[in-house]
């Protein structure tokens, strides 16, 4: 099947259209969707007002789901094994306590960064479904890792050609002011960290690409402070508006994205509205 597929932007993400998850995807849509991702970081699904289970189906099409395992992030509503709430509110209808673990852990979604990239083998794709919307949902804003990967000097590519960087939860949490002792006791075993390269090559594209989240604690064999000023500086440059791209969210949208080469961040919102995005992803099949 041939997507029909509108690039966005200035062609770093794309909607794809005439399609309807609700009714799962065949094998060469499967393949279509896996090649427009070599080309796109970010593909938009409009209209798709799908449930867990199809949501399940679809991304079971692309690899291991990613099992949600930390306690801060499951509460009755979303206790799926592979899913997890974006959201505002609790299950009652509250607004989440924002210095409670589960506040601080949504909160750190404001920072740059890639998901699952604390673990090994890391996430490559997430697939985000709006479920609930307020009037004016904040965007989330996309940046595209190749381009700027692309962009750097010759010289900076040379020095960072093989580095290698230590990833952890606890310490992009940290950011956020969340302590060991705000965390579940089993949370460290669950979560060490782990080593990623500072530069990935795309096995389908063979596309180099910055790797970098707000989990990059440090490049390993660097003093901390000189590897931390280094993943801030590229940090900033991948991050310069001619490489973002900004989601617009709609009602029933379905984002996915590919982890291994864009970095994600939300945008502050002040509203009371409930704002609910069913969060699933998909493992590398092998460590990175
Ligand atoms: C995510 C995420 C950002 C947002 O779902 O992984 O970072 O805008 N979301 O909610
Ligand atoms: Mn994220």
């Amino acid at each position: 099947m041939k997507l029909d597929i509108h690039p966005i932007g200035y062609s770093f993400a794309a909607q794809v259209r005439q399609i309807d998850l609700r009714e799962g995807i065949d094998l060469q849509t499967a393949q279509a969707i896996e090649d427009a991702l070599a080309r796109f970081g970010v593909l938009v699904f409009s209209g798709q007002p799908i449930n867990d289970d199809q949501q399940q189906a679809f991304i079971e099409h692309f690899g291991p789901p990613s099992l949600v395992q930390l306690a801060e992030l499951k509460t009755a509503k979303s206790a799926h094994p592979h899913f997890f709430d974006v959201s505002t509110v609790e299950d009652d209808g509250s607004q989440i306590d924002p210095h409670s673990a589960r506040g601080m852990y949504l909160r750190a979604n404001l920072l740059w960064h890639t998901d699952g990239s604390q673990a090994q083998p890391p996430m490559r794709l997430t697939v985000l479904s709006a479920r609930c919307l307020p009037a004016a949902p904040p965007p989330t804003e996309y940046a595209d890792m190749r381009a700027a990967y692309a962009a750097l000097s010759t010289e900076r590519k040379a020095q960072i050609e093989d580095m290698q960087v230590e990833h952890s939860i606890f310490y992009s949490r940290s950011k956020m002011g969340m302590k060991m002792s705000d965390w579940t006791p089993d949370a460290a075993t669950i979560r060490p960290p782990v080593i990623h390269p500072l530069v990935r090559t795309n096995a389908r594209t063979g596309a180099k690409s910055l790797y970098l989240a707000s989990h990059a604690s440090h490049v390993v064999g660097l003093p901390v402070e000189t590897g931390r000023a280094l993943i801030e500086e590229l940090t900033e440059h991948a991050t310069q508006p001619r490489f973002v791209y900004s989601h617009a969210w709609q009602p029933d949208d379905l984002v996915m994205w590919d982890d291994s080469w864009t970095m994600h961040r939300a945008t502050p919102y002040a509203g009371s509205e409930p704002r609910v995005l069913r969060w699933s992803g998909v493992r590398e099949v092998a460590p990175v």
